[in-house]
């Protein structure tokens, strides 16, 4: 096993009726500013089970965060947070909201352009120069509740890019799975494969010595294969929302990557789909995962054989049950309602390929994966295989 630190400080809340404790678990006096989205909260009563929760606090709010939110707009918020003197920000949303608030609070004291957050990947470590923020999870997808990690894009340079540091973990995170009522049937399948790629990133390397990492990487994508296609059918059904949301958060909590390798490759090539086409994020995983494994079958071919034993119960040889595990991913993601070809999202796809391959070399990142063997003509394969 690889030596590792594990450091979380979240305190997580989970559970039914929670949002009731905000005030114990805000900071005493706190001028807050509220951030949210689009205004779902205000449909489904979240904002008003907030608003009664921080009673006698001041609250200034900021709405408008958008999915897969624009360094744009949160440029404001943080305009907002200087001019309104704010102590504390409340993230209510999914990951886009979290996110956001993640880069909100680098930014009001980073010391330059915040740009240089994103796209020269600045970390934020230190403590004493970010504002602190909490969130409540409307969305179990992402994991942002819990990790220190966000993704931000910049609208004038169509760029989604990656941000994070051991600073911008939240202080706390209220998961209270009755939120998920509300969702749309897309973003709850969306929430099912996201965190089951997050599982994958981490756990289709190659074979390692981390055995208990593997086994409890196996339990979360078992569960969420349990739970997943229900609770997309029934998502006032307790048991299933709440198991749903826990996996999401597990997946990507950093638990599970300690003391093993990981890859992430299928999110930075998705993360250009987004920002190119606007396709959910979700979804571009469900794209380009599978073609990963296949053009980096020799690399996974170990890992893919002890997934498709384990969690799908194949038998045969070990190139034989490893080409099999990957059909039945593909599988699971059509029955959570995921389209698995770019051609299914746009019609505009045949110089995608070399426009990722050239953003991925003027970056510098010419090596990816647990081995950094996806090289830039591997990155071309995998997205041509998807078109
Ligand atoms: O904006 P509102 O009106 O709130 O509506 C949102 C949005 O339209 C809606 N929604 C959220 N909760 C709802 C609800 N609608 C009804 N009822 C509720 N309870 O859902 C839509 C999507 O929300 P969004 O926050 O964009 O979704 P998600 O949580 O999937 O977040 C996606 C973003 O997270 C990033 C992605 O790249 C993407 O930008 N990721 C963040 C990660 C992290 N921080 O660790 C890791 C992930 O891999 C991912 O990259
Ligand atoms: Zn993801």
């Amino acid at each position: 096993m690889l030596n590792f630190e594990l450091y979380n400080p979240t305190n997580l809340v989970f559970g039914k009726g929670q949002i009731e404790k905000l005030s114990n678990l805000v900071p005493q006096g706190a001028k807050i500013l509220l951030a949210y989205g689009g205004g779902s909260i205000f449909k489904n009563g979240i904002h008003q089970q907030v608003i009664n929760a921080l009673k006698g606090f001041e609250i200034v709010e900021f709405g408008g965060i958008e999915p897969n939110p624009h360094f744009e707009t949160l440029m404001k918020a943080v305009a907002v947070i200087k001019e309104e003197k704010i102590d504390f920000i409340l993230a209510v949303g999914g990951g886009s909201v979290i996110d956001g608030v993640k880069f909100i609070s680098a930014a009001v004291h980073f010391d330059g352009n915040p740009i240089d957050i994103l796209q020269k990947r600045v970390l934020t470590k230190d403590v004493s120069k970010i504002i602190p923020f909490g969130t409540v999870l409307t969305l179990p997808a992402t994991g942002s509740e819990m990790n220190s990690g966000g993704v931000v894009t910049i609208e004038s340079t169509q760029e989604k890019l990656s941000f994070g540091g051991s600073a911008l973990f939240p202080k706390f995170s209220i998961c209270d799975p009755t939120v998920i009522e509300s969702l749309p049937k897309r973003q709850l399948q969306n929430g099912v494969v996201d965190a089951y790629t997050h599982v994958l990133e981490q756990y289709l390397t190659y074979p390692h010595e981390g055995y208990l990492q593997d086994r409890i990487a196996e339990s979360i994508l078992q569960t969420l294969i349990q739970v997943g296609p229900d609770v997309v059918e029934k998502p006032t059904d307790y048991a299933l929302a709440s198991n749903f949301m826990w996996s999401c958060t597990m997946a990507l909590n950093g638990l599970i990557q300690k003391g093993v390798p990981s890859d992430w490759a299928t999110h930075m090539i998705g993360h250009e789909l987004t920002a190119l086409y606007g396709i959910d994020h979700a979804r571009t995983l469900a794209v380009v995962g599978p073609n990963l494994y296949r053009v980096m079958f020799e690399t996974k071919k170990g890992k893919l054989a002890q997934y498709g034993k384990r969690i799908f119960n194949l038998t045969g040889t070990e190139h034989e049950i490893a080409n099999e595990a990957i059909n039945k991913t593909v599988e699971f993601f059509h029955t959570m309602g995921m389209e698995t070809k770019l051609s299914d999202y746009t019609k505009e796809f045949d110089k995608t390929a070399d426009f990722i391959v050239n953003r991925f070399e003027e970056r510098g990142w010419l090596g990816l994966g647990e081995k950094q063997n996806i090289t830039l003509e591997k990155v071309k394969s995998i997205v041509e295989m998807s078109y």
